[in-house]
């Protein structure tokens, strides 16, 4: 049996990858499964929160009781978590969110021509440093953040950027860890101390991991 010290506390989780449309058979999208999210909306649920799962694309089932959001491009995600932020009070952003989109999905399919295709992009909105400039005393933002290189150095930039509580970093090029995989190796980066690295763990460990530390977050700011 799992402790209910999450009983009441209203949780928003962002998963999966986001699909942006170059027209309307083609599309571009990352590696990530949404493994890591719906592991963190199942844990958050079994431990009494009032999850929102606002999941981009992915083949896993829809986990029962929360709040299941199915969105499909950035700016869709953008909205969806956007109108609910006033009513979080914890969001963990553990969706591969695309920075950038096709400038114009064009309406019919593109046809070959024989020379070479430029497609223009544009810019996504960020919408996790959104949430950190719009953070009220007591709601509490976690980010991920998967690297290739010079993990710990980024995720310290990004954890202040974005106005983070902590930030779980994860090397996408070890073994085990990163896209698809069953387990992860993460660190946890904070704003005001050294990170910490944790061991290899299942996804569903690790989420009950950060779920610990939010819940220690709680603890030492109440608000209620
Ligand atoms: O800066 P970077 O994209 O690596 O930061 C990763 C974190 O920011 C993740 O938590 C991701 O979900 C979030 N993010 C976002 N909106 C974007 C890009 C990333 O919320 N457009």
């Amino acid at each position: 049996t799992v402790k209910k010290d999450l009983a009441g506390v209203r949780v928003l989780i962002t998963a999966g990858a986001t699909r942006e449309d170059i027209d309307p058979v083609r599309f571009i999208t990352n590696k990530s499964t949404g493994k890591m999210g719906y592991a963190l909306a199942q844990a958050a649920r079994d431990r009494g929160a009032e999850v929102t799962l606002v999941s981009g694309v992915s083949h896993l089932k829809p986990p029962h009781d929360l709040e299941f959001i199915p969105v499909v491009s950035a700016i869709d995600m953008y909205h969806a978590v956007l109108q609910r932020f006033h009513l979080t009070d914890v969001v963990i952003k553990a969706a591969a969110v695309a920075d950038y989109r096709p400038k114009s999905a064009a309406e019919h399919k593109i046809k070959k021509g024989t020379g070479e295709l430029v497609l223009e992009m544009s810019r996504n909105p960020d919408i996790l440093l959104e949430l950190g400039q719009k953070k009220k005393a007591g709601q509490i933002l976690v980010g991920f953040a998967a690297e290739s290189q010079d993990l710990l150095e980024n995720a310290a930039q990004k954890v202040q950027k974005k106005k983070l509580d902590f930030l779980v970093a994860n090397d996408i090029t070890l073994p085990d860890a990163g896209f698809g995989t069953e387990t992860n190796i993460a660190a946890l980066v904070y704003p005001d101390c050294e990170p910490l690295c944790l061991p290899k763990m299942d996804k569903i460990k690790l989420a009950h991991r950060i779920l610990d530390e939010v819940v220690g977050i709680r603890k030492s700011s109440p608000i209620d």
